[in-house]
């Protein structure tokens, strides 16, 4: 079978871009950078124009991200308030609940309303312009309302996953300093209560500083409320003026905070900041996904990634797009649940990660076909490399052989796309991300930093800035240059490695560096040992990835008890309820080990490679094993490893 599916000639024929123009736009996009994404810009309604596009400087020693640094505007109003009164009886959100009699529809009217609202209820809160305001959201309509309202005012927003404990929000809230929390009674998943509210008062017990909690009443259940502190949403709303004057923000000035684990134990609050992300996130959503007006489009992210700041928020608000938001799990009630969506909003575009695909894929055609999905026509790829099974079987059986897909690979940190095959333009290749975006330039270098020309593998690199790029870390500027900048300078490192093949194909393989994917989640294997070995019976512990069939990566723990603790399955199932508990359920362990020792070199620090050859089940290739201090704990290790299989 060959691996290049063309471009169907009826798709490229209305599609926005196609092979010719990306040849012409990226070849412009790169000779006249500045002049590209000035054009670019004005997609935006700005207050002040900017009068200069970009000043980027990829040097550790002097690090220069700014783009369209003197122009001013509002992202609520670029988002909202242009497209109406034209839209204002027209859906923005097709909203539907994890029951599936649970409907919703948000207009373009509505949700304006409610955002100004909101925005005068967080202004009577004392939230100004600059601070930083929670969000501990279900995806609910209201967590577009409640981004959209800070950003009125000016307000940073710091959207944390609901699935994230008490332990983790907590960190966060302290980290950004925020006043205020934006959080549910409940959440609903697969037909589960998510202890929303109660979480949220478990972590303020160490957060004096937040000094108001609205609350959005989802499921109605009796939750505590502390008078005074709290306020329920709806209530608070019906009391507000309709109208809120915008606030005026520089370009540079911050739109949201969003935390992400890197290879330390402490997650990172990357700070993106609002021209560049708005001009970078509204014009590649409608190229990559090739929108159209009418095109109903879905991704199915949860709202506290950057998939949904980007191409499920942003992206279609900024282009007056209808989107589907949906609460619920893929299985339930039943595994056609999805497909089932898909038919009833005609969904035209649909947006989704590799690992549900794989574990839709394992219920078979049947749950497909009970669904009509003619009305799709684009079909995107997030989180993680495809494999090219799962690829094949979205592209024939959810895409009936008829839809590109479009296989986007970005980060937290770029904002937005930087390599994607633009389905009017470039011939899939399943599995891989193909192309650069506009403006984009990818390098390949080796460990000692030298670039590759040709066909290479090596890590994943790029060259010169883009606007949607963070601009820090907060509170730590430092970490931010040491990881994506200082390794190999003039270019920002991505901490993945890549293969470039023969057409100039970009693939992504995965991390290199102490971050696995778990499920198209990053999660530090730092962060998960600092959890573990926080643990009152634990010595020591070592995580490292190991390949997983639905989730791509597990997550696998060898634990070193301390004298005198007996292995027991109890302490097993406490320890994965205890790493639930710090970090959230997309960290439990698959796997604990216990090992009686950790293989170190002479200088104490684990040797991670050859604890992820022994998860891999690979016994046998772990190269120079000259530097482990005691040979023996490894025999150990294969040894208990293999007693278990
Ligand atoms: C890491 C970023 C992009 C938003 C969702 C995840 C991996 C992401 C792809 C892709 C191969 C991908 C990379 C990257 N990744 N997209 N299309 N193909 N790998 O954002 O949580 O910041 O994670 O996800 O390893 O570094 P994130």
């Amino acid at each position: 079978m060959s691996d290049l599916f063309p471009v169907p000639p009826d798709f490229a024929a209305r599609a926005h871009v196609d092979a010719a123009a990306y040849e012409n736009l990226y070849g412009r996009s790169l000779d006249d950078n500045q002049g590209f994404w000035r054009e670019q810009a004005g997609f935006l309604d700005w207050i002040k124009p900017f009068t200069k596009v970009s000043d980027t400087r990829f040097d550790p020693d002097d690090l220069r991200i700014r783009w369209f640094a003197d122009g001013t505007l509002n992202a609520s109003v670029n988002c909202i308030d242009r497209h109406l009164p034209a839209k204002a009886d027209l859906p923005a959100i097709l909203w539907e609940g994890d029951a599936s009699d649970e409907r919703r529809t948000v207009t373009w009217g509505q949700l304006s309303d409610r955002v100004n609202r909101l925005a005068n209820v967080l202004k009577s809160l004392g939230v100004a312009k600059g601070d930083v305001v929670t969000i501990y959201l279900p995806v609910i309509p209201e967590a577009f309302v409640a981004m959209m309202a800070c950003v009125r005012i000016g307000a940073v927003h710091s959207v944390v996953f609901s699935g994230f404990s008490a332990e983790a929000l907590a960190n966060r809230i302290a980290d950004a300093g925020a006043k205020v929390l934006i959080t549910a009674d409940e959440g609903k998943r697969g037909g589960r209560a998510v202890p929303l509210k109660r979480n949220a008062d478990e972590a303020l017990t160490s957060q004096p500083g937040v000094a108001h909690v609205v609350v959005v009443r989802r499921t109605g259940a009796p939750v505590p409320f502390s008078p005074g502190r709290d306020l329920w949403y709806e209530d608070a709303l019906a009391a507000a003026q309709p109208w809120c004057e915008p606030v005026e923000v520089g370009a540079e000035d911050p739109l949201f905070i969003l935390y992400t684990s890197g290879s330390t134990g402490k997650p990172k609050g990357l700070v993106h900041t609002t021209g560049g992300y708005l001009v970078h996130a509204g014009t590649s959503w409608k190229t990559i996904f090739d929108w159209h007006p009418g095109d109903v489009f879905w991704c199915t992210a949860d709202v506290g990634w950057v998939t949904a700041h980007t191409y499920k928020i942003y992206g279609p608000l900024l282009n007056g797009a209808t989107s589907v938001l949906f609460e619920g799990v893929p299985t339930w009630p039943d595994s056609s649940r999805w497909w089932s969506i898909i038919e009833r909003y005609r969904v035209a575009i649909f947006y989704t990660a590799p690992t549900a695909l794989r574990s839709l894929m394992r219920e078979g055609e049947g749950p497909v076909r009970r669904h009509d999905l003619s009305s799709l026509r684009v079909l995107g790829s997030v989180g993680e490399p495809i494999n090219p099974e799962a690829w094949r079987w979205y592209h024939s059986v959810i895409g009936a052989g008829r839809c590109p897909i479009v296989d986007t690979y970005w980060q937290t940190e770029t904002g937005a796309v930087l390599l994607v095959p633009i389905p009017g333009a470039i011939p899939n290749k399943p599995g891989m991300a193909a192309k650069p975006y506009f403006g984009i330039r990818p390098v390949v270098v080796d460990a000692q930093g030298n670039r590759l020309d040709g066909v290479a593998e090596g890590n994943m690199c790029f060259e010169g800035s883009w606007p949607g790029q963070a601009r820090t870390i907060l509170h730590d500027h430092e970490r931010f240059i040491r990881t994506y900048f200082a390794p190999y300078p003039g270019l920002f490192f991505t901490g993945d490695g890549v293969r470039r093949d023969e057409d100039g194909y970009y693939r992504i393989s995965g991390r290199v560096d102490d971050v696995i994917n778990v499920s198209g989640h990053r999660l530090g294997t730092v962060e998960l040992e600092s959890a573990i070995s926080s643990h009152r019976a634990v010595a020591e512990s070592a995580v490292v990835g190991f390949p997983h069939d639905l989730k791509g990566q597990g997550v696998f723990a060898y634990v070193t008890l301390k004298d005198g603790i007996t292995e027991s399955e109890e302490l097993r199932k406490e320890l994965v309820a205890w790493v639930r508990a710090r970090i959230g359920p997309i960290a439990s362990p698959d796997v604990i080990q216990w090992a009686p020792a950790l293989p170190k070199n002479r200088a104490g620090k684990i040797l991670r490679r050859i604890l992820a050859k022994v998860a891999a089940n690979d016994f046998e290739n772990f190269g120079d094993t000259s530097t482990v201090a005691d040979p023996a704990v490894v025999g150990d290790i294969v040894q208990s490893r293999k007693d278990t299989l």
